[in-house]
């Protein structure tokens, strides 16, 4: 910028006057720039994630667990993953995912939790293995041509092929058409020379296909056989879960290495909260983080949930009020949630979940608990169980009857007045 005055006393407040715009601007361009990119460094480096699978700097521990799924991912080992909702099975598989693909290994992911039949489930594999196993658009086509002649399927795609791209099946789910598509990744293996893990999350929804069984024994049949393929299951609704693969008479028992996942560890979650708030240019103390985790029992999704609204009220140094203010918070926001759930419960039902709050976690059908809390008969109790925990609102733990959503119990209890 030029700034041209005469030599006179007025020329110079004019030259005064227009420097110090100069600088005024510049400050203002400079603040602006600093604000803009720490805003951006924010939104790139979001301090806590729920609601996604946690990656990256958002990930915290599951060392041995990442260690152990690697290896049988490796080793051709198949792999049960089970746990609560929200505890973290699709983040730890999607990051071992990550760091087991290559050339010699090639890793399908699968999620089949909207298929409600054999067939939806037939498509959403067939799909999931062409795609994930072929990088070109040619390698996928030439796959389908070879592996899936006798069913000829129906190729629709959108402008960007490799980036979207829709397949359906037109078979009849009760003939060979089923062993075919279940062959595939075995046959793509062998003719790329590599290794195959196929991971199939929400696995628990195969028990709810009509005929679930006989579908079961068809996969595990054809599974089993397959030299260069292995399969990481996993999958939450822990009773389904459990059934499926630990009913001695049903097809699944025994198919590979059960893993029971843990929650993550008070210590670890500490360290992890306290440096998201340091990147972010925000203090919380250890004492304050640890209080986030035990008020909602170490629960991951609710962990990651809770801090970041304890972050959002902190100024610069948390405090407990911007703790209480966050609880506060993450109950008004999961409410609706938690209606809905509740909503359709029948009194014996309500009854139930006001003695497992009362402290009763076993021994139900006491005169004294059937009196208590209006049970009817002690038949009636059972049914009552069974209804809450296909519902899961309960589990039952080491035969302890529990409420597993800690934000759950603490709104019910008010919702109770206990
Ligand atoms: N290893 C982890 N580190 C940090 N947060 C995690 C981790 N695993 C899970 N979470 C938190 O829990 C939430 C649910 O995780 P997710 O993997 O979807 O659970 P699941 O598949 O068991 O339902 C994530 O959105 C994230 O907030
Ligand atoms: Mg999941």
């Amino acid at each position: 910028m030029q700034v041209i005055c005469a030599a006179t006393g007025e020329g110079h407040i004019y030259s005064t006057i227009c420097w110090l715009l100069v600088i005024i601007l510049l400050v203002i361009k400079l603040f602006l720039i600093f604000v803009l990119e720490y805003d951006l460094r924010i939104m790139e480096n979001k301090p806590f994630i729920f609601g996604v699978a946690a990656s990256g700097d958002n990930f915290t521990d599951r060392e041995k667990e990442t260690e152990r799924l690697l290896l049988n991912f490796r080793h051709g080992v198949n792999t049960i993953l089970i746990s609560p909702r929200r505890w973290g099975k699709t983040s730890l598989v999607q990051k071992v995912c990550r760091l087991a693909q290559s050339d010699k290994l090639k890793v399908v992911y699968l999620d089949i939790f909207s298929c409600r039949s054999d067939k939806d489930f037939c498509d959403a594999f067939a799909v999931a293995v062409l795609k994930q196993t072929s990088s070109k658009l040619e390698e996928w086509l030439e796959n389908v041509k070879l592996f899936l002649s006798r069913i000829s399927p129906r190729i629709s795609m959108s402008t960007d092929p490799m980036a979207d791209f829709s397949i359906s099946l037109e078979m009849n789910p009760k003939d060979d058409d089923v062993d075919e598509i279940l062959q595939l990744p075995e046959k793509i293996a062998q003719k790329k020379g590599c290794n195959i893990v196929v991971c199939i999350d929400e696995f628990q929804q195969i028990a709810e296909f009509k005929d679930s069984k006989t579908f079961q024994k068809r996969l595990r049949s054809v599974w089993q056989l397959q030299k260069s393929v292995s399969y990481c299951l996993f999958g939450s609704k822990k009773h389904l879960m459990n059934e499926l693969f630990e009913k001695k008479n049903l097809p699944f028992y025994k198919f590979g290495d059960t893993i029971y996942l843990q929650k993550i560890g008070t210590s670890d979650w500490v360290d992890y909260i306290c440096s998201r708030f340091e990147v972010t240019g925000k203090h919380i103390s250890r004492e304050l983080a640890e209080r986030i985790c035990q008020i909602v029992d170490n629960h991951s999704s609710y962990v990651q949930q809770l801090a970041w609204l304890v972050w959002i009220h902190t100024d610069m140094i948390a405090t407990e009020h911007d703790f209480e203010a966050a609880y506060q918070d993450i109950i008004d926001q999961n409410t609706p949630l938690f209606e809905k759930q509740t909503e359709s419960l029948t009194t014996y039902q309500m009854n139930f979940l006001r003695a497992v709050l009362g402290g009763v976690h076993s021994e139900f059908t006491t005169h004294e608990v059937l009196q208590k809390y209006q049970f009817g008969s002690s038949a009636n109790v059972s049914i009552v169980k069974r209804a809450l925990i296909k519902k899961e609102l309960i589990e039952v733990e080491n035969r302890q009857v529990v409420i597993p959503d800690p934000v759950l119990k603490v709104w019910l209890k008010k919702e109770l007045e206990m």
